[in-house]
């Protein structure tokens, strides 16, 4: 209401303002009699200007935890470790990719079926017959992670289906003709997530190649 006034007092002819105003403080007169408490929550409202961007952000970083959450990415981007129980996602890592010392330079052989493809006991890395690829480290790591990574290039990648946007086919498991489905603002708040989560340095291998047929 206070609000609304102090919008109104630069285009309103001078009258009109004035029997607003006095009708706007009557009401918060009224209001501040019969309600005490509702005059004191009023008053102690945050100005909406300096914080409203802030909580805006916040709440696109928890849009993008909420959605990174369900959409599993976590499974396969989150190293598991022995736990107590079986194994359980590594939070110490969280989202930071295939471990780099879990060193893999071969591309086991998996026959004709009906298997048809399997994983690393970490879940970050995938044999198949697209040879085998590596989860991505998502943390904002400079040099290891999604650091350098714009918005942009990140939207592209997730909708092409193309490392970087532009390059190689990403490779399976990775389920990017899902999350290609995602709106423009779901992905950015996914974006803006990956970019609050602690940086982690790992660096990921590069896929390797299938075996060839001939070298069977
Ligand atoms: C079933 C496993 C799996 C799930 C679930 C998964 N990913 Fe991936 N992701 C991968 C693998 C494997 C790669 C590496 C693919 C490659 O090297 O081509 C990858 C690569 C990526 C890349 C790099 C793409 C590029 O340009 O190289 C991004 C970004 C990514 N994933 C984001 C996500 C996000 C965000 C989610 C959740 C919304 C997610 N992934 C869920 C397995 C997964």
């Amino acid at each position: 209401m206070l609000q609304m006034t102090s919008l109104g007092s630069s285009t309103l002819p001078l009258r009109l303002l004035s029997s607003i105003s006095s009708s706007t403080a009557a009401t918060l007169m009224l209001v501040g009699i019969v309600v005490p408490t509702t005059t004191i929550a009023a008053e102690t409202r945050p100005e909406p200007e300096p914080t409203h961007s802030s909580s805006a952000n916040q709440a696109q970083v928890d849009l993008g935890r909420y959605l990174v959450t369900v959409a599993g990415c976590n499974d396969c981007h989150t190293p598991l470790r022995l736990g107590e129980s079986g194994p359980e996602p590594d939070l110490s890592r969280m989202l930071s990719g295939h471990p780099e010392e879990v060193v893999i330079d071969t591309v086991p052989q998996l026959g004709d079926g009906p298997w048809g493809w399997m994983g690393s006991y970490t879940n970050t890395a995938f044999a198949g017959p697209w040879g085998v690829s590596f989860a991505t480290n998502l943390t904002p790591d400079e040099n290891t992670g999604l650091g350098i990574w714009t918005e942009d290039i990140f939207v592209e990648a997730l909708r092409s289906g193309r490392h970087w946007g532009q390059s190689r086919p990403i490779l399976p498991p990775m389920p990017w003709p899902n999350l290609a489905q995602m709106t423009d603002e779901d992905l950015s708040a996914v974006f803006a997530y990956l970019r609050s989560v602690p940086a982690i340095t790992n660096r990921v291998p590069e896929p390797l190649q299938p075996v060839s047929s001939e070298s069977k």
